[in-house]
This record gives C-alpha cells, structure tokens and sequence, in this order.
C-alpha cells in the first residue's frame, strides 16, 4: 500500500527578520527564542537594506545569517529589489518575513508571495499616527504635538496600504507630562520588545509554513 504523505504544521517556523537600523527589536525577538518565551520559531535570515546597519553587525556576531539588499546596487544592476529579496527567502525557505524598522514599502513580489505573512511592529496605536511620513520619532513628535494621554505600539500584518493591515496585538503606553520625544521613545520601545515576541507566540501556530515538512 502506497503510504500517503502527512504535513507537519509543528515544524519550526522560520522567519526572516528584516532591518533598516539599529535592530533592538530583533534582539528581543533572539533573546525570546533563547528564552524560550517564542517556541517553535528559529531566525533563519536577517536582511537589511543597509549595509551599515547596526543590527546586522549585531546579527552576524551572534552567527545568524546576513545579508544586505541594497536598493542603490539593484538600481545599478537592473534588477528589481522586491525580485532579489524572494529569491534569498525562498532560498532560506522562509515561512514568515518580520519587519524590524524596516523602512522599505514593499508593492511587488514578495508581497505577493507572502501575502498574510509579513508582519511589522510601528510605535502607535494603529490606526492613529499611522501612514506615509508616520515613522521614527515624527509619530511621538506628533503624539506629543496633540498632547495625547495615551500612545503605544502595534503590531500588524502588512498590506499594500501602509500600516492598514489587521492589527495582531496592541500595547498601550501612557503619555507622562514630562515626556520629550527621546524618553517617550524609549519606553514605546521597550513595550514593543515585548509585545512582538508574544503577538508571535500566539500568532505564528496560525500560519500554515511556505514549506511544508513530509513524514
Ligand atoms: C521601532 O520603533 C519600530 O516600531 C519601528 O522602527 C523602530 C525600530 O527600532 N518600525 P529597532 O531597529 O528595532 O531598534
């Protein structure tokens, strides 16, 4: 008797975890994993579209996997960004992209292959402050500016309008009156060092891998 193939949804899932800057997120995201407070995921790949990320320097000294895309070299070579960053996760076999202050938009390929899997963390409460110009310290500038009591974080999944997709998990984070930019920031910051390794936790499970495994 022929014996049929059964899909493993247990395998880990990997990620690719994709950075612009100085990938504090990605560090939590680690140290969760060797935690053990995210089971059943491993970092398979780090991307940057900066060669001088400081995260991806961090990455390759805790021995994960890099590499830069760069826009400017695949503007030179004619090819296309999107193109040559699915190639490198389908090469890793990547099930899940995660957005790390990633400040790229994607609109083509991957988007298309990944279409429900491609997460970002943004340092509002989605939807408010959120949107084209709404990144880094222009949103808690701007949190400020309208005297809110309240901000936080969220993490969403990525849709070809910018930060509209379906929010996953939302940290809130109160507005103190001595609040500057910079302190306001920091503990934004913390917050989403802990909501996105726990929003994985509990999303992950729910996302059939890009490869499935065979026993
Ligand atoms: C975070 O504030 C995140 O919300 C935003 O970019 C920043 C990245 O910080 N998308 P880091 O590089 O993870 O330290």
């Amino acid at each position: 008797m022929m014996m049929m193939p059964t899909f493993v949804h247990a395998k880990k899932k990997t990620l690719a975890v994709l950075i612009s800057g100085g990938g504090s997120n990605l560090k939590a995201l680690y140290n969760a994993i060797e935690n053990g407070l995210l089971t059943d995921t491993e970092i398979s790949l780090v991307v940057s579209d900066k060669a001088n990320a400081k995260g991806l320097e961090w990455a390759f000294s805790q021995g994960l996997k890099t590499l830069v895309v760069s826009p400017a070299m695949c503007k030179q070579l004619e090819v296309d960004f999107e193109a040559v960053l699915l190639n490198a996760l389908e090469e890793h076999a990547i099930d899940v992209v995660v957005l790390a202050g990633f400040l790229r938009i994607f609109k083509g390929d991957v988007l298309t292959a990944y279409e429900g899997s491609i997460v970002n963390i943004h340092p509002s409460l989605l939807p408010a402050y959120g949107g084209k110009g709404m990144y880094g310290n222009h949103v808690h500038e701007a949190v400020l500016a309208n005297q809110e009591s309240h901000t936080g974080c969220t993490v969403h999944l990525v849709t070809a309008n910018v930060d509209e997709g379906d929010v996953l998990g939302q940290t809130q984070v109160p507005v103190l009156p001595t609040d500057t930019t910079e302190t306001l920031a920091q503990r934004v910051l913390e917050q989403e060092h802990q909501l996105y390794a726990q929003v994985l936790q509990r999303w992950l499970p729910t996302i059939a891998p890009k490869v499935p495994s065979f026993v």
